[in-house]
């Protein structure tokens, strides 16, 4: 059953208020914004998690894998490394890219034909802030100077789906190495492009555009941590965040942001997109915990995406904690799982 509920822009005119409170204004509209992925662990919302509105019925994968042509295609296949072993089949690649979540093309799963716009070349990626030396460097260069892999990972997305894929691309560590921060740098934070042209979600005001996320430095250099940059021994869809996007497993989908343009190095810990909308919702460290319901709806369990399996149990730290939990002790005063 579809439940609706009235979105930020559809707030009627005598909701308009004087300026003295429009803070609190933009924050319920920031709320009501953040609607789908508030909502989806309930199933209440047209376009969050609507079983009605699973891939199987959607468009092909060759119409997903428009990055055929893509000038990198020669470097994929990938050997796979075999450290990350995963219980769980495979999800079809017409699922993992078809239901997608990438707000900067519309706040609902079917946006893969929108991400058809964004532009993939020139591609520059710009390493700032406490670093050696700022650079920007072209994809295309940056690629070829790094490790590539092929990875199968588990992903859970705060909504309770989850998907098995594998990625290709480099381990994270290796991209901070390269980018050669300075020991004073704590966390990194990543943003992605800002281009509301060809992003029509950017268009919203009330997101905090762009999107931005953060790991600290020992999460980043964690060998788990992974830049992918390919999926099925492709390049990466544009819907799933071409040319490079970050794959953090053992955190809730909404830390893997795609489509990265800036690593900036700090002492700071940035503000990410989510927390920004709803602190009390989304926080920094995000790592999954099925002891830890969201505020409102549980994270015990998950849903598969492209099987009709019913809901499987979710695992700590999303089944990956021999190699993150040690990442973590001395913060138990932290809210390490929302
Ligand atoms: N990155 C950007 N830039 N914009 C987004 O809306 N959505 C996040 C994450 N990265 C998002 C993003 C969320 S909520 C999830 S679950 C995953 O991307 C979804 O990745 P997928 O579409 O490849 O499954």
């Amino acid at each position: 059953m579809l439940t609706r509920i009235r979105r930020g822009w559809e707030l009627p005119e005598s909701a308009a208020t004087p300026e003295s409170i429009y803070h609190e204004r933009r924050s319920l509209v920031k709320a009501l914004a953040a609607g789908p992925i508030l909502l989806a662990g309930g199933g209440l919302l047209v376009g969050c998690d609507d079983p009605d509105q699973t891939a199987s019925s959607m468009s092909p994968v060759s119409r997903a894998h428009a990055a055929e042509t893509d000038p990198t295609a020669e470097l994929y296949p990938v050997p796979r490394n075999e450290t990350y072993t995963v219980e769980r089949a495979i999800t079809d690649e017409e699922s993992a890219t078809t239901y997608n979540n990438f707000y900067e093309f519309g706040s609902h799963k079917q946006i893969a034909d929108e991400a058809q716009a964004l532009p993939l070349r020139p591609w520059t990626v710009t390493f700032d802030g406490m670093v050696e030396k700022e650079k920007t460097v072209d994809f295309d260069t940056l690629i070829r100077q790094m490790p590539l892999e092929e990875r199968v990972y588990r992903h859970r997305c705060v909504e309770a789906w989850a998907m098995t894929v594998p990625w290709s691309g480099f381990a994270m560590k290796a991209l901070v190495d390269f980018a050669a921060p300075l020991g004073s740098a704590k966390y990194v934070r990543m943003e992605t492009f800002m281009d509301p042209g060809v992003a029509p979600g950017q268009k919203a005001s009330w997101y905090p555009w762009p999107y931005v996320e953060g790991l600290t430095i020992e999460e980043a250099r964690n060998d788990l941590a992974f830049i992918a940059t390919g999926l099925y021994g492709r390049p990466m869809p544009k819907q799933n965040g071409a040319p490079l996007r970050l794959a953090v497993p053992w955190k809730y989908g909404f830390k893997s942001i795609k489509s990265i343009v800036r690593f900036s190095f700090t002492d700071e810990r940035p503000t990410t997109f989510w927390e920004d909308i709803q602190s009390r919702e989304y926080g920094f460290w995000a790592n999954v915990n099925p002891a830890v319901s969201h505020p409102r709806w549980s994270q015990a369990d998950e849903r598969l995406l492209g099987v009709d399996t019913g809901r499987v149990p979710t695992r700590i730290y999303n089944g990956y904690g021999e190699f993150v939990s040690h990442l973590y002790e001395g913060l138990q005063d932290q809210k390490l799982f929302m």
